[in-house]
């Protein structure tokens, strides 16, 4: 399976919330995007960006710290889906996933090492925290993203 991994440093939130913007021309329905990082690194930032680039309306996105799943309508849908207060494996089989893994539109997942089973293939992005307004944002792609996200940097990345 082809892969691809990148890292960049990002400087205030707005920069994160471009790279967002930048990775969701890559995006396709069915991607799966795995979210890393302490609190307040910057994930939901992250995926404002995506939100914007997928052309859904950004003020919308939240942390969706009651409902568990958020979905929004735009070029794509968007599913963000936050996993942070997730202590119940069983809440995470009655979402059906596997249903948005193949589904029509891209699915983000905060604090996604709590999901069992993720699919192989998608993208897995990791925000560490440097100093107040800087971020380290590594990613890592396979398969189909990994192809996509590698024709972006042969056109001059993001
Ligand atoms: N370079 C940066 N990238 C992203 N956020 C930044 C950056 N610099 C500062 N920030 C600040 O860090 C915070 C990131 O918050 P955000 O809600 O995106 O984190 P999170 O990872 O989703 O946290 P949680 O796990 O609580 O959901 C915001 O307050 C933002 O302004
Ligand atoms: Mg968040």
């Amino acid at each position: 399976m082809v892969s691809f991994s990148w890292e960049v440093e990002t400087m205030g939130e707005e920069a994160t919330e471009a790279l967002g913007e930048s990775l969701a021309s890559c995006l396709q329905a069915g991607d799966v995007l795995a979210l890393h990082g302490e609190l307040g690194a910057g994930k939901t930032c992250l995926v404002r960006g995506l939100a914007r680039g997928l052309e859904v309306d950004e003020n919308l996105v939240a942390s969706p710290s009651f409902t568990l799943l958020n979905e929004y309508e735009g070029r794509l849908p968007l599913y963000h889906l936050d996993c942070y207060r997730l202590d119940d494996p069983e809440a995470v089989a009655e979402l059906g996933l596997e249903d948005y893994y193949r589904g029509r539109g891209v699915l983000a997942i905060e604090w996604a090492e709590r999901v069992p089973d993720l699919p192989e293939e998608g993208l897995e992005i990791t925000i560490e925290w440097l100093d107040e307004n800087r971020r380290r944002v590594r990613l890592a792609a396979r398969g189909g993203p990994a192809e996509r996200l590698r024709e972006k940097f042969a056109k001059g990345g993001f």
